[in-house]
């Protein structure tokens, strides 16, 4: 078991419980955490407001219907309210805000590192695949693309590689869709859930996940590591960058703040209590390396067993 956070509801976290239990009160602690997150993106040079305005502005039809799987049935556990978002990842308002707030979210990682703190952070779980998976990966796939942060930063680091981007949001595609015709990148997006994404057996050499397992329920994360052993090739790998439970930042965090964590991510106690190593193993793959890459952060990687 993983479970650092002490979880036994204290009188701050009852308090805060019963806030978020009343509706208008928790819209209203809702609306004052974005005011205050939108205002601290500006005094970090993230121009929230004018980059999402930009945005809206666009007709986003074409990419929509480009990327969209209009077949697609949406798993119950992913309609769920998250980051305070009421559509969840369903929507263009998370869509489109994505980017600015992963900068403005990862600039309190190193006190030093400011609104460089996304980049660095994704830099840091770079440093560490090239580190442990000594043979470039020819074909990659990002699993839980979103907006294709961690796409384009895969096809940086691997520039030779075929890569791929699934993810279950069509708008969070369609944004990863307008930025690769951007930065003219060939990427394959693909509109499907994580445990069963229709892809061919044995066709990538890494999968790669970054900031997904915190979003699932344990039945979920079961699954993917068996859809993720399907689709690695003999030798292939399996990385994950995610929050790390054993860091000093959760042991320590007061359990009122841990509750107001999870009223934007229904699933942290259960990611919490995940046992990652034992369900990789179980799934069909050696024993992984586990290696912190920020103060908070943790990178798994596991090769195929066999
Ligand atoms: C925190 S975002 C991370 C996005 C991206 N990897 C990044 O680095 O910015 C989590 C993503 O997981 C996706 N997701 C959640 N559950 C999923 C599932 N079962 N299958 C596919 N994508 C899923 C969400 O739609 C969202 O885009």
């Amino acid at each position: 078991m993983t479970a650092a956070v002490k979880t036994s509801p204290n009188l701050a976290s009852r308090l805060v419980n019963g806030i978020l239990a009343i509706k208008p009160l928790a819209n209203l602690a809702k609306h004052q955490a974005r005011q205050m997150m939108m205002k601290r993106a500006e005094r970090l040079g993230v121009h929230w407001m004018q980059e999402v305005e930009k945005l809206q502005a666009r007709d986003w039809q074409r990419e929509l219907t480009q990327v969209q799987n209009p077949q697609l049935a949406y798993p119950e556990y992913y309609l769920r309210t998250f980051h305070a978002y009421d559509a969840g990842n369903l929507g263009w308002k998370p869509a489109l805000e994505l980017e600015v707030a992963a900068r403005t979210v990862h600039a309190g990682i190193w006190p030093d590192a400011g609104a460089q703190g996304d980049a660095k952070l994704r830099q840091s779980y770079h440093d560490i695949l090239t580190a442990q998976i000594p043979q470039p990966p020819q074909d990659i796939l990002d699993l839980a693309c979103g907006v294709g942060l961690s796409t384009f930063a895969l096809q940086a680091t691997y520039p030779q590689a075929k890569i791929t981007g699934l993810d279950l949001s069509p708008y969070f595609l369609a944004v990863a869709q307008y930025r690769a015709q951007q930065h003219q990148a060939k990427i394959n997006w693909v509109h499907a859930t994580a445990e069963s994404t229709g892809l061919a057996d044995a066709s990538f050499d890494l999968v790669s996940i970054f900031l997904l397992f915190h979003e699932l329920p344990q039945s979920v994360a079961h699954q993917i590591f068996a859809e993720i052993r399907r689709l690695l090739r003999p030798g292939g790998h399996l990385a994950i960058m995610d929050m790390n439970p054993k860091s000093e930042i959760y042991k320590k965090m007061p359990p009122y703040i841990f509750t107001l964590l999870k009223s934007t991510e229904p699933y942290l106690d259960e990611y919490f209590t995940l046992d990652i190593e034992q369900a990789i193993i179980k799934a069909g793959f050696q024993t992984p390396t586990i290696t912190s890459n920020s103060p908070r952060h943790r990178t798994v990687i596991a090769q195929v067993s066999g």
